[in-house]
């Protein structure tokens, strides 16, 4: 089996919270170096999680001949200046979402890696959550079904069909709890609306059977917004925020709707579909490796195991433990892992997350002066 050499630079909470406890399960993964500025903190990420040796200085790490990949765990002022310097040594890189505030630095990015054959694996994790994998394919399915089961009353006999029936209905809700963000998000001049969104846009652009032609949001760029995507076989995908939720209850909700086939994808842990006979209307998934403390699964069970939960932490005096649920961070990083060894594509090419970004930045324009931005090759073509 291949070792993979890798340095984690950025050991802030995403670093350890899931980079370095997924390196260190991964059989694949010889943890050597934790960087960041702040030695005290790559020290103990050593001491914690067995990487081999501290640095401060991201120069020597992309340098050093005994590592052989990079991921990037710092916030996304700091992206280009990381990334091109380790392609250019060589050195393949998985970076944490966004890939980058600019046009310029993305396409600089793009090019440094093409040039040099070293590929780049951007963090939309979220594609490869085993919930979401699944939603693809049934959502692929719907796209070609012409036979969704009929509903109660069926007069569509008595009628052609319109244009619209090809066009898909998606929504994207985000369940936010503005009492667990870190300050950084409010003095930041994106925030979590360009942070936070790339995951869901890049997942609306995988959806979607055509480009999108425009973009609107209306709400306040720190949070509590609504974006709209426009397509060009006039689909909508509308993604609504809200920060003022409570974190107890499940974040995300996908629910899409193609020739008469409703599926929706709850919180990564149940799936739920009416039109396809030949698939079962509800499935659910495992909570996180660590939750193995809970015993039912999907919505209910995650019901049923917080309310126990509550109850038992408040009799022993402690705080309730959080049903995690697997978003598929560790399946991005081991399918890239996959791709370096020759199987199989990159499952996130710096490339295919260009037109996210500079679509969340649209949008950005679009919510700050309150109206629609047109979407055009500009947008996802990026120049030889
Ligand atoms: N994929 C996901 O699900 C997900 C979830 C949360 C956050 N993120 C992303 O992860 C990134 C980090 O977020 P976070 O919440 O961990 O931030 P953070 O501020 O907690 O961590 C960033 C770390 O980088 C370090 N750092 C800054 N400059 C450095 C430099 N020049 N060299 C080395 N280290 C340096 C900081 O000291 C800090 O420890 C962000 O881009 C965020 O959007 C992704």
């Amino acid at each position: 089996m291949k070792k993979h050499r890798m340095a984690i630079i950025g050991c802030g909470a995403m670093s350890q919270g899931t980079h370095f406890p997924n390196a260190q399960k991964n059989p694949r993964v010889d943890l050597i170096c934790a960087c960041d500025i702040n030695r005290s903190v790559a020290e103990q990420c050593c001491a914690k999680f067995g990487a081999q040796r501290a640095e401060t200085d991201w120069r020597k790490v992309v340098e050093a001949k005994d590592i052989d990949l990079i991921v990037l765990g710092t916030q996304h002022n700091i992206r280009g200046e990381v990334i091109i310097p380790a392609l250019r040594h060589g050195k393949p890189v998985y970076t944490e979402k966004p890939l980058a505030p600019s046009r310029k630095e993305m396409f600089d990015i793009v090019y440094a890696s093409r040039e040099t054959k070293a590929p780049v694996c951007v963090g939309h994790n979220r594609r490869s959550s085993p919930a979401i994998l699944e939603f693809t394919r049934l959502l692929d399915k719907a796209w070609q079904t012409q036979t969704a089961t009929p509903p109660a009353v069926d007069r569509s006999a008595e009628r052609k069909h319109i244009a619209e029936e090809k066009q898909m209905q998606l929504l994207i809700r985000v369940n936010d709890d503005i009492r667990s963000w870190k300050g950084w998000i409010f003095r930041d001049e994106e925030g979590v609306f360009f942070a936070e969104m790339v995951h869901f846009i890049d997942l609306a652009l995988l959806f979607n059977r055509s480009r999108p032609v425009r973009g609107f949001a209306e709400g306040s760029a720190r949070g509590n917004f609504t974006m709209i995507l426009r397509f060009a076989d006039g689909s909508i995908t509308t993604l609504f925020h809200t920060m003022v939720g409570n974190f107890d209850y499940p974040k995300e909700l996908f629910e899409a709707t193609v020739h008469n086939v409703t599926i929706a994808m709850d919180q990564h842990i149940e799936i739920r579909q009416s039109g396809l006979k030949d698939e079962s209307q509800l499935k659910t998934f495992p909570f996180s490796e660590g939750c193995d403390w809970s015993k039912e699964q999907g919505m209910t069970g995650y019901f049923h195991e917080m309310t126990r939960e509550r109850q038992r932490a408040e009799q022993a005096g402690e705080t309730p433990r959080w049903l995690n649920v697997n978003k598929g961070h560790y399946a991005h990083m081991d399918r890239f892992l996959d791709h370096l060894e020759g199987h199989g594509p990159n499952p996130n090419d710096v490339a295919s997350a260009v037109p996210v970004n500079l679509i969340a930045l649209k949008l950005l324009e679009s919510v700050r002066l309150g109206l629609p931005v047109a979407i055009g090759p500009e947008d996802w073509q990026i120049p030889e």
